[in-house]
């Protein structure tokens, strides 16, 4: 084929696929897809791994604070769903062509992000409630959208990780609503570490529409079903009502119900902070991959051992 022809060719294929996305329909790892599909995918795919297994650390910081056998018990088995998560969307890149070493170096040397509220400190057992209830909260609006994204592989894993993150959602409701009934300090409490996780996890979503570069291509092919300011507003919308009524209050002076629009208006984000904290200067994003950077090497030694039962096994049934 002469140049020309090669260049219609890629033409033609392109336009049956953007064809086959836009009639719903998933593509699967062996289909053909555009080399700009692939790597947004495993940018997106491999960034929200990330995310899961970094999002390990600040729960971890309490499991041996936990205030009773069941908070460590459901706190220890959330933490390992998140282990999970992590693992079933590294998975899903992996069959995109990257591998799991290179997420890991890209995660390692600052060249993949992941989510900007993971670099905060948990600072009290409150702040366990408010990571289950607003981080997992805000989390589940994303990820029910993304059940129906366009990858096959990540829409399966979306579907799983969404049970378990409802789960996660009421757990940390429940704590949240148990210290409401508590003492004047334990309502203080949840109510601090409201007002500490609140504006984070609106930024969870993304920047503004006009400000977002990747969505264009997302809506095109159907990666994104749902804008970042759609599912912001989804969040904001449900989660009020259930500030309510434990009797928390949203940290926002201009948190107003518009009945024109029949969603809550909303102060502005800190931008600046979203950018500074994503850009890697946020308070804890250094402690965050050093932890990393030390577990992964002392956990050297299970890669190995795992590695080497596998070429035993290879060779048994050669
Ligand atoms: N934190 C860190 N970086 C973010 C971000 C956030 N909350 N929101 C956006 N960004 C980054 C993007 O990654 C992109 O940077 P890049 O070009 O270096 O990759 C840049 O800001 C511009 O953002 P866009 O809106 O153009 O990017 P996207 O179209 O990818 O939209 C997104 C951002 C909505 C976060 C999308 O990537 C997405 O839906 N990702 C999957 C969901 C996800 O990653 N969730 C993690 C949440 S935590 C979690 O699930 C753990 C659970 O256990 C709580």
């Amino acid at each position: 084929m002469n140049n020309e022809n090669t260049a219609l060719a890629q033409d033609e294929r392109l336009r049956s696929f953007e064809e086959y996305v836009g009639e719903g329909k998933a593509i699967e790892p062996r289909d053909w897809m555009p080399e700009g599909y692939r790597s947004h995918l495993i940018r997106q795919i491999s960034q929200h791994a990330h995310s899961e297994v970094i999002g390990m650390q600040p729960e971890g910081n309490w499991i041996t604070r936990a205030p009773s056998i069941r908070a460590k018990q459901i706190l220890l088995a959330k933490i390992q769903d998140e282990g999970g998560h992590g693992l079933y969307l590294y998975s899903a890149a992996e069959t995109l062509g990257i591998s799991r070493e290179e997420m890991l170096e890209q995660l390692q040397t600052g060249k993949a992000k992941y989510s900007n509220i993971f670099n905060y400190p948990s600072l009290t057992w409150a702040d366990i409630g408010a990571i289950g209830w607003l981080v997992d909260g805000a989390a589940i609006v994303n990820q029910v959208s993304l059940q129906r994204t366009s990858y096959g592989p990540y829409s399966r894993a979306m579907v799983r990780i969404c049970k378990e993150e409802s789960f996660h959602q009421r757990q940390g409701y429940e704590i949240m609503a148990n210290m409401m009934k508590g003492t004047p300090e334990q309502r203080e409490m949840a109510q601090d570490a409201m007002n500490r996780w609140w504006w984070p996890s609106l930024m969870m979503f993304g920047p503004h529409d006009g400000d977002s570069p990747h969505s264009a291509d997302a809506f095109r092919w159907k990666i994104k079903r749902h804008s970042n300011d759609e599912l912001r507003q989804k969040f904001i919308d449900k989660t009020v009502q259930q500030a309510e009524v434990i009797g928390l209050t949203i940290p926002d002076a201009d948190l107003k119900w518009n009945e024109e629009t029949g969603h809550y208006d909303h102060g502005e984000i800190n931008w600046d902070e979203f950018y500074r904290v994503i850009k890697g200067n946020g308070p804890l994003n250094k402690q965050r991959i050093a932890h990393h950077i030390k577990a992964h090497e002392e956990g050297a030694w299970v890669r190995e051992a795992a590695q080497a039962y596998k070429q035993k096994q290879a060779q048994k049934y050669n």
